[in-house]
This record gives C-alpha cells, structure tokens and sequence, in this order.
C-alpha cells in the first residue's frame, strides 16, 4: 500500500499541471502512430479535465496534418460514465461534453469516442453491453480520472466494492449537489441514474491519473492521503491496491 501514488505531482497551478499533463498525454498518443495497437483511452468528464482538454487540444493541434489523420484513424477512447435519462444530444451530457471539448476541435470520428448510452431503457443492460465493448477492445491503457467530493471516481458512489464491473447506479445527493451547477444550479434537474465503469474496469487500467484541483477538493484529498488502506466508503482509495497510478495535484487541493 505505501506504493500509492506511485508518482506524486505537485503544481503550483492548474495551468503548470495541465501543461504537464497534457505532454504526458501527448507522448502517450504518439506511441498510436506506431505499428502496434494501443489499448482504449479512458477518459473523464467534469470541470477539473476542462483546462487539460483545452491544453492537450492546443498540443495536438499543432501536430502535421499527416499526423493528426492518423490520430483521428486510430483512436479509440472509452468514457467513464454518463446520466441516464437524457437525450443522446442533451448539451447537459457527457457526451456533448466529450463533443466540445474534444471530439469537435480535434475532428475525431464519433463513433471512436464511446460513452454509455444516456437513452437505454434498460440502464442494467446497456451498462453491461459498454463493459463487454470495451473489454472486446482489450481494456483501459491509460485512465484519466477526477474525484468527486464525496471520493466517487467515475460515478462509483460510496460505498463501493473494487471488483463490481460496469453498472447501473444511483447517484447520492452530494454528487447530485455538487453536478448541480451545469444544471442551472437545480438539483433535481440532475438525473438520479447514471452508467459507470466499476472499479474493476479502472482498476484493470495500466496506468492510472488521477488529477485533483482546486481548494474544494483538498478536504476529500487530504482524507485519501492520511489512508494506509483502501476504504470502501472512498471509493478512490481502491487505488491504493494500483501499482502505477499517478496523482496530479494543484497547491489549492494540497492546502
Ligand atoms: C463527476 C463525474 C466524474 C468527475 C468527478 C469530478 O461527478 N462523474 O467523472 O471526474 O465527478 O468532477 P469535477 O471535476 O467537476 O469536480
């Protein structure tokens, strides 16, 4: 457990961290110009991956037009949750957010970016359906992750197990609190289900970064921190049990 994290990363700021972070992301992404397969991006939606976006767009945007083809040729990326109960072009979904803060500028094929299916009738089955494609496509290779501030990664709520796949969840009013501001500030705007990658799934990711910013986090931050072993009540402390997760902080959070 003392391996947790593997790499500590401290920022002064968001804007340090983003652009380390986005070069690391962008020397991963070069390695999918080679001949050999890469496994599935995992990505993360929420305000703490806006400006890594942003700055990882910029990187790639400055790449040859030969090169960014090929990008856009071989991508395959698998988000880590969405809400039920939205229409599939909801600008409130994570699919739309994927669309703007990455597909759109980057020209990437939509049906490369995979998220669950925010229409599905049936929550439990389109969950499993997603955790079937993406093990089809080989499994995470590398994880992008943030941290609700109740320690939910993706939407594993508290209390959760580290071996439950991808499911269908009800999402707890904090989570619903804190996700209330891209719903004009109404909680009970916010859907109550969603569709999450398990801790399975995350876990199952080669390597793993988890980014954590801004001074309303660093109470969630310091409580996982200060944990010798994982928690189930802080569904992030599964990552203490990863040998290769890295932890991206700003001071803000490490206050
Ligand atoms: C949200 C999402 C997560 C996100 C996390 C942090 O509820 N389900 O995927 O990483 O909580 O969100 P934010 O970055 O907006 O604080």
């Amino acid at each position: 457990m003392a391996r947790f994290p593997c790499r500590l990363q401290r920022h002064s700021s968001d804007t340090d961290l983003c652009a380390v972070l986005a070069a690391h992301l962008e020397r991963h992404l070069c390695s999918w110009q080679g001949p050999d397969p890469l496994k599935p991006l995992g990505l993360a939606t929420g305000r703490t991956m806006e400006p890594l976006y942003r700055t990882l767009v910029e990187r790639l945007l400055s790449w040859s037009a030969d090169e960014l083809e090929a990008l856009r040729a071989r991508w395959c990326s698998f988000n880590l949750d969405e809400y039920l109960g939205l229409s599939a072009d909801d600008p409130r979904g994570y699919r739309a957010y994927m669309t703007h803060h990455l597909a759109a500028p980057l020209g990437l094929p939509a049906s490369a970016v995979h998220l669950p299916d925010s229409t599905a009738a049936d929550g439990a089955v389109a969950a499993r359906r997603y955790g079937e494609q993406l093990s089809g496509c080989g499994g995470i290779g590398l994880q992008l992750l943030g941290l609700g501030s109740n320690g939910h990664v993706g939407f594993n709520e508290p209390p959760c197990p580290p071996d439950q796949h991808c499911h269908e969840v009800e999402l707890t009013p904090a989570t619903r609190q804190q996700n209330a501001v891209l719903f004009d500030g109404c909680v009970e705007a916010v859907p109550q289900r969603a569709i999450t990658l398990g801790l399975w799934e995350i876990l199952e990711a080669a390597e793993i970064h988890l980014v954590v910013t801004g001074a309303a986090k660093a109470g969630i931050l310091k409580r996982l921190l200060d944990l010798r072993e994982p928690d189930p009540a802080l569904p992030a402390s599964w990552l203490l049990t990863h040998p290769n997760v890295w932890l991206w902080c700003d001071a803000a959070a490490l206050a």
